[in-house]
């Protein structure tokens, strides 16, 4: 399975480790296919809506496990899910996810998101429930900038709202491409 530029930087930044793969908001499956060719223990995929599981399998047969629901909710019987994944939702609907689920989150060891769309709270959302961003990559994909960031337990140490509301990994670790990622949000008007 060939990936996306930006779904394969997602499976970059899945820890080295992680046996339990979820994907919230699978779709078309391509993540989850290409999780199903690698060494994962157990790969979930969850999405709102029955049809996406008929399709998956369709195309690509029982590799994985597909259940049907909202966020989080469908892995509650889950111990321990080592990384999560959560792309091509807005930024206010995977904030949304994780406040829903949030009794969930000491279960997870990694969380991965790359959103569709910002509204620029979800870093200072997670720092709230002790996480921070362990990660940061920029992908340029249909000539926009997306950010993906992994986020772990832990402190969050960059203490500018602003920086941290926007990708604070990647003005430490780059800070030309931050600038660029600024510049191209301030263009669209959306800082
Ligand atoms: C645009 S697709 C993203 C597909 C893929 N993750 C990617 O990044 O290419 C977003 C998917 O999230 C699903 N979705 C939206 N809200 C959800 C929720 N609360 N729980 C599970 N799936 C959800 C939608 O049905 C849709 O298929």
């Amino acid at each position: 399975m060939l990936l996306s530029k930006r779904l394969s930087c997602i499976a970059a930044l899945i820890d080295d480790q992680a046996q339990t793969l979820i994907d919230i908001g699978y779709d078309h499956g391509h993540l989850l296919h290409w999780a199903a060719q690698q060494e994962f223990q157990c790969i979930v995929g969850i999405e709102v809506t029955d049809h996406f599981a008929d399709r998956y399998r369709t195309l690509y047969g029982d590799d994985v496990e597909l259940r049907t629901g909202d966020g989080l909710g469908p892995i509650k019987d889950f111990d321990k899910s080592d990384c999560v994944v959560i792309a091509g939702l807005g930024e206010e609907r995977i904030r949304q996810i994780l406040d829903a689920g949030k009794a969930l989150l000491e279960n997870i060891d990694q969380i991965i998101v790359c959103p569709s769309s910002r509204d620029f709270k979800l870093h200072a959302f997670m720092r709230t429930q002790g996480w921070y961003a362990d990660q940061e990559e920029l992908i340029d994909e249909n000539q926009r900038l997306y950010c993906v960031s992994s986020f772990r337990t832990g402190r969050e140490s960059c203490a500018d709202e602003t920086i941290l509301s926007i990708a604070p990994r990647i003005y430490e670790c780059d800070r030309e491409q931050f600038d660029i990622y600024k510049q191209q949000l301030q263009e669209r008007r959306l800082i």
